[in-house]
């Protein structure tokens, strides 16, 4: 045993009772796993190195994973720039592609050639070239004694100084991230592709197969992938779109496993997880599960369930709010799925014991005067803002989400805030304007008044009173609500442009003289005057104390395994397929097959449809080559660490062939962002074999199998 193993084991002795750093889970910076993970992921039966995954010199697995849009993560899958993500996540370009007699949502698309192949606005995705750690530069010149606010302004500028510096071609981008709270700043080398064409999606029935009822839910069957197509410009560089571009041809591009997975099979997991919150102190974690998630939860429930009544019953209605409901509904879910987590693992208590554990160490290693203070400080500070925190958040879920006349307003209300000079009025006025009348293409005034009834009054009986504005104290809210969605002109885009007609002085007094707008822009005032201020005071104090308290943890621990928070930059995340107990005298299996799909069958129903054509595949057992015993898998879990962000994200197998997509994760471990527990955490993937499945037989796009590369790991 070397030296490092032997201080891993040591330390993974003390942590079995500590379950806070624990034995599984963790996303890792992809140019680290040397020393860190490498062991552990090949006696996980990992096959291949960690310079396969990432390389600076040689291209390597990080040159087929870029970034889809900011939000999503994506696969380059042949030679020729093809490249795989979610449905949900290509579902914007999708939509904007589809008309009534051509609804691609409803029906899929499938580009017969590459000059089908559909161009996108406002669709980029993102490669990573280079990641180095730059801590000493940002990190130059800083004076511990300084203020907080001294602090970031002098690593704000260092960013900027070493940002500029840092070598790198001329289409290429530097950019900074501060990770483990500010303790480190990794510098990544990117490059950007802004002509991205859609190149096929099979319809909704199987890309959104469940929807909402079976979202964040195992078990799942959901095909829940598109594909489109990476074009660069003769000498293959990033170019805008142009006709002349040619399909991109990458460094690396995953090879796809035929052989799928079985129980216990070792699987990565590449992308970009957008945020967690994993070293909290326990009175955040019982902040959000006491104070903060009730209030999302609350808030979107009532909303919610007014949403769905509607669109249950009118099919335009249904139309205008499906993806605004699905978005809503997305985390109103997740939150309910995570506070029921973290109460059942006793999330709160596991946190307690290893603060007690922290404290002791401290002592031990003559750090208490360093350290002894951070808990009692966090315990003070939570205190002091959970008011301010729910009072936030209801203002946010209230106003500026779920009563669209108010979220409206608020837009205008930025408007007013920011007379300048004439020209400059004239510009946001037209960019309201715009942005608005896509807003009011799917906004019901009937729905809203409804909602909005529901809501504030909620907001005006439990949010706290001392931070309440004075017009919802007391207040006759369905009187007002009444008297607002008959009078003000914020309850259309003819009304909008109405109160924006004419100069800056007479757009203001439209405003004032509107009566929804000067509910919203109370509300508005009484947020930013007495919440906000002092909400983001003490919420600089608590980072700067979550930033010690990291070091603190990193300095006590140094051989847990302690992974920075996700924070949308690459990582990796590895384990194994496995099912799980999602509760008493109850298992359940790691793989779906298509049986499941016609076990949840449900003709014409919005959710558990079937497309016949899927129908006759399934009773004619057509399964080509992507069977397995005579069965069809469709999804599969695993004890991969994920989160927001990772949608898309390739699923890999010991040898580096894609096995899976990524897109979701399982009801009982939703609580993984706070806190992972490697019995009931599992994240969700789309079959390889699946996806090919309904591209070569459901699709008939038997070209684009072939620009693939399809192998046989296990020699099956
Ligand atoms: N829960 C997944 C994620 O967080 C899928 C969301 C899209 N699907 C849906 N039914 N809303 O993004
Ligand atoms: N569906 C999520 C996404 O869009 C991934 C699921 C999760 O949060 O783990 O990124």
């Amino acid at each position: 045993m070397n030296l490092k193993i032997k201080h891993l084991f040591k330390a993974l002795l003390v942590l079995v009772a500590l379950p806070i750093y624990g034995q599984q889970g963790g996303m890792w910076i992809p140019s680290l796993l040397k020393g860190m993970n490498e062991t552990e992921m090949q006696s996980l039966g990992m096959k291949m190195s960690v310079q396969d995954i990432y390389d600076v010199n040689n291209s390597s697995m990080k040159d087929a994973v870029p970034h889809f849009n900011g939000g999503c993560t994506s696969e380059v899958i042949s030679p020729q720039g093809l490249l795989l993500t979610n449905h949900h996540c290509g579902y914007g370009q999708i939509q904007a592609h589809s008309s009534v007699e051509n609804d691609y949502l409803a029906n899929g698309f499938w580009a017969k050639s590459q000059a089908e192949e559909l161009p996108n606005d406002n669709l980029e995705v993102t490669f990573i070239v280079r990641i180095e750690d730059v801590t000493k530069d940002v990190m130059s010149g800083i004076n511990p004694k300084d203020s907080e606010q001294v602090k970031q302004s002098k690593i704000a500028q260092n960013i900027a100084k070493t940002v500029a510096n840092f070598p790198k071609e001329s289409y290429q981008e530097n950019k900074i991230k501060s990770f483990f709270e500010g303790n480190q700043y990794i510098l990544f080398v990117t490059e950007t592709f802004t002509d991205v064409r859609l190149v096929g999606a099979p319809p909704s029935s199987i890309g959104k197969f469940g929807s909402d009822t079976d979202n964040w839910v195992w078990p799942r069957h959901t095909g829940d992938f598109s594909l489109f197509r990476i074009y660069a410009n003769k000498d293959n560089k990033p170019a805008l779109y142009s006709k002349d571009n040619v399909p991109y041809r990458p460094k690396y591009f995953f090879p796809i496993s035929l052989d799928g997975i079985s129980e216990g099979d070792f699987t990565m997991v590449f992308g970009y997880p957008g945020r967690t919150q994993e070293y909290l102190p326990s009175f955040a974690v019982e902040q959000i599960v006491n104070d903060l998630n009730p209030v999302r939860i609350g808030v979107r429930d009532s909303a919610l369930k007014i949403i769905d009544e509607y669109m249950r019953a009118e099919q335009n209605i249904k139309i205008q709010y499906a993806s605004k409901y699905a978005s809503t509904a997305n985390y109103w879910k997740k939150w309910i799925g995570e506070s029921l987590g973290l109460k059942r693992t006793n999330a709160v208590e596991a946190k307690q014991a290893f603060e007690k554990d922290f404290i002791e160490r401290a002592n031990k290693n003559k750090k208490t005067k360093a350290y002894a203070d951070i808990l009692p400080q966090f315990e003070k500070l939570y205190k002091e803002i959970t008011p301010y925190a729910v009072s936030k958040d209801f203002f946010t879920e209230v106003a500026l989400r779920n009563a669209e006349l108010l979220s409206s307003a608020w837009k205008v209300f930025a408007l007013e805030k920011s007379f300048t000079n004439a020209t400059s009025f004239d510009n946001k006025k037209a960019s309201i304007i715009n942005s608005q009348e896509r807003f009011y293409k799917n906004y019901s005034p009937k729905v809203d008044e409804k909602v909005f009834e529901a809501i504030v009054s909620k907001y005006a009986n439990e949010a706290p009173k001392e931070f309440l504005p004075s017009i919802l104290k007391n207040a006759d809210i369905p009187a007002i609500t009444k008297e607002i969605y008959k009078e003000s002109k914020l309850t259309s885009l003819e009304g909008l442009k109405e109160l924006l007609n004419g100069d800056a002085k007479q757009v203001q007094q439209n405003l004032n003289n509107d009566k929804g707008y000067l509910f919203a822009k109370a509300l508005f005032e009484n947020y930013l005057q007495n919440i906000l201020p002092k909400y983001e005071e003490l919420d600089l104090q608590i980072t700067a104390l979550q930033r010690t308290y990291m070091k603190a943890q990193l300095d006590l621990y140094p051989d847990a395994r302690i992974f920075p928070d996700a924070n949308s930059t690459l990582r990796v995340t590895y384990g194994k397929v496995d099912g799980y107990y999602p509760k008493d005298a109850t298992y359940y299996e790691p793989v779906t097959h298509l049986e499941g799909i016609m076990e949840k069958y449900v003709p014409g129903d919005y959710e558990f449809d079937v497309p016949a054509k899927l129908v006759e595949l399934y009773n004619n057992k057509d399964y080509g080559q992507y069977a397995e015993d005579g069965k069809l898998p469709v999804n599969f879990i695993a004890t991969n660490h994920t989160t927001g962000g990772n949608s898309g994200s390739p699923a890999i197998d010991a040898h580096g062939n894609l096995i899976g997509l990524n897109f979701d994760r399982v009801w009982e471990g939703t609580m993984s962002d706070i806190y992972y527990d490697p019995s009931i955490c599992r994240n969700i993937m789309v079959d390889a074999r699946y996806i090919l499945f309904i591209i070569d037989k459901f699709a008939d796009a038997k070209h684009l199998i072939e620009e693939m590369k399809l192998v046989h790991p296990k020699n099956k």
